[in-house]
């Protein structure tokens, strides 16, 4: 075994090894372990170092969510096992991955726009590799290679174990135009791991989604939903607060469904990853309002570590829109369930994700979705307009609302959100906050960045180390983050 901080010599020899000589998949236990030491103890420049001189380089530009940022930690950890080095950009990569998001139209045209680069990098230097995984290369399994030619590998979210086999060492002997295992999905929360934040991390708990949201493209995607085992997700908890994570997020499609398959629940994991030494605050996403049940709220009333936060997608006030789009819940049904979880977390923040002009929106419709941001007062909000996405029940619905209806509708609907964001931020003024330092302000470097546990953003000044939790009095506020300063707790 190794030791807590850092890495000893026979990790550094080690890397070079594998530089030398790439070592297949699979029989890499102890690699697994070293890189991830490595890397959780916050050396990973050192691994570069070693890594880096006459060494493949590769690099992954990553799309969409927290969970396809979670699966790009993986695909990093990989390609690191293999012994390719991060480049600091695509143009010095040898291999260039793009771990790819598909949930609407924008996002394919950032792509577009990415592999347009990428295929000028590989006219200039054929030898490059391009791959393209994530949740477009699965929706688009049967064309990518028509509507990118010069794209090497492709492959879907759920076979990332499988990149290392077809890039082999490091390029050399990639079949090429070839996609990846389809049916036979894996956790990439099993793979190793190139962690990019050192006191965070992601957790998956599961992978796919059972729901069939007429928007979505998700399940088509990523599949139906598995849950991971608990004592998997639990010894990677305990790996994590080994190396100084404090804060871990769990990440699944609807996490309050996890374990139905297992035969646990939500709850009971929440508590279990309660009793890790070392992690002092736990956070999920994202719940289904139609699952968020009873246990769970009082999980997040009694267990000390979860924090008093909690993403819950509305997507639409009316309940007429909310019927058309299968999410099983009416506006009457979600408003009772924020007063349960207010009730019982009464500091509770909640922001949510929003969709306007779902076919057949109509004005009164949208209405109704201003009330409900106005009634629940949400902290922050995700808003979309409504993207038809191919294979889904709502691209070929026929009452679709024109492009000028729906950018009016979300700009009336931004306008709204960011004033009650802004009116709940403010309310903070003057509180004492408990904030887990992240590091030096991303705008002032002489201040120092970190989160409350309603999850937002403070940057105050202050002194003290990143993976610290120190009270901060909050002074200011926008309609996403909170200015302060490290207050000195009063003796008693
Ligand atoms: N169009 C617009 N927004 C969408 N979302 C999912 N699918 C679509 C779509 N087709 C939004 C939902 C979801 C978030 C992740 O993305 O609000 O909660
Ligand atoms: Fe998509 Fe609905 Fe599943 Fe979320 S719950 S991933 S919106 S189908």
């Amino acid at each position: 075994m190794l030791g807590e901080d850092g890495a000893d010599v026979s990790t550094v020899l080690l890397a070079e090894l594998r530089n030398a000589l790439p070592v297949p998949l699979g029989a890499q236990l102890a690699a697994h372990e070293a890189l991830e030491h490595f890397v959780l103890g916050g050396r990973a420049q050192d691994l570069h170092a070693a890594t880096i001189v006459g060494v493949k380089r590769y690099h992954v530009t990553t799309f969409g969510c927290q969970m396809n940022a979670h699966d790009s930690e993986r695909i990093k950890g990989l390609l690191e096992e293999l012994g390719l080095g991060e480049a600091a950009g695509p143009e010095e990569a040898d291999v260039l991955v793009f771990n790819t998001c598909t949930i609407r139209e924008k996002p394919d045209t950032r792509l577009a726009a990415h592999l347009g680069n990428a295929r000028v990098l590989k006219e200039a230097d054929p030898e490059r590799v391009i791959a393209v995984g994530g949740c477009f290369a699965e929706a688009q399994r049967e064309h990518i290679f028509e509507l990118y030619p010069f794209v090497d590998v492709a492959f879907g979210p759920g076979s990332i174990s499988h990149l290392g086999d077809w890039l082999g060492a490091g390029g050399v002997g990639v079949e090429r135009g070839s996609f990846g295992i389809a049916g036979e999905r894996g956790f990439a929360a099993e793979l190793p791991a190139r962690r990019e934040r050192s006191v965070q991390a992601w957790v998956q708990v599961s992978m796919g989604c059972n729901s069939v949201c007429a928007y979505c493209i998700v399940p088509r995607v990523r599949g139906r939903e598995v849950s991971r085992r608990p004592g998997e997700i639990l010894a990677e908890v305990e790996t994590l607060a080994r190396h100084g994570v404090k804060e871990v997020t769990l990440l699944g499609q609807n996490v309050n469904s996890y374990g139905r398959d297992l035969g646990t629940d939500f709850a009971a994991l929440l508590e279990a990853v309660d009793a890790v030494d070392g992690i002092e605050r736990i956070r999920f996403t994202s719940p289904h309002p139609k699952d968020f049940r009873a246990p769970v709220i009082t999980a997040m009333a009694e267990v000390n570590a979860v924090c008093e936060h909690a993403h819950l997608p509305l997507q639409s006030g009316s309940t007429r829109i909310l019927k058309a789009m299968r999410r099983t819940y009416g506006r009457e049904r979600y408003l009772r369930l924020v007063g349960d979880m207010r009730a019982g977390v009464p500091d509770l923040a909640l922001p949510t994700d929003i969709i306007v002009g779902f076919p057949g929106e109509t004005e009164r419709d949208f209405e109704e979705t201003l009330e409900v941001v106005e009634e629940v007062g949400f902290d922050g909000a995700f808003t979309f307009v409504f993207s038809p996405r191919s294979g889904t029940e709502a691209a070929t619905m026929s009452d679709q609302v024109p492009d000028e209806v729906k950018r009016e509708r979300i700009e009336r609907l931004v306008e709204v959100v960011q004033r009650i964001a802004q009116e709940r931020n403010e309310e903070r003024v003057g509180e004492v906050e408990e904030v887990l330092v992240e590091g030096p302000s991303r705008t002032d470097s002489s201040l120092l960045r970190g989160r409350t546990r309603r999850n937002t953003t403070v940057n105050f000044g202050g002194s003290a180390a990143p993976g610290e939790l120190v009270p901060v009095l909050i002074e200011g506020a926008t309609s996403t983050t909170l200015s302060g300063s490290q207050s000195v707790p009063v003796a008693a």
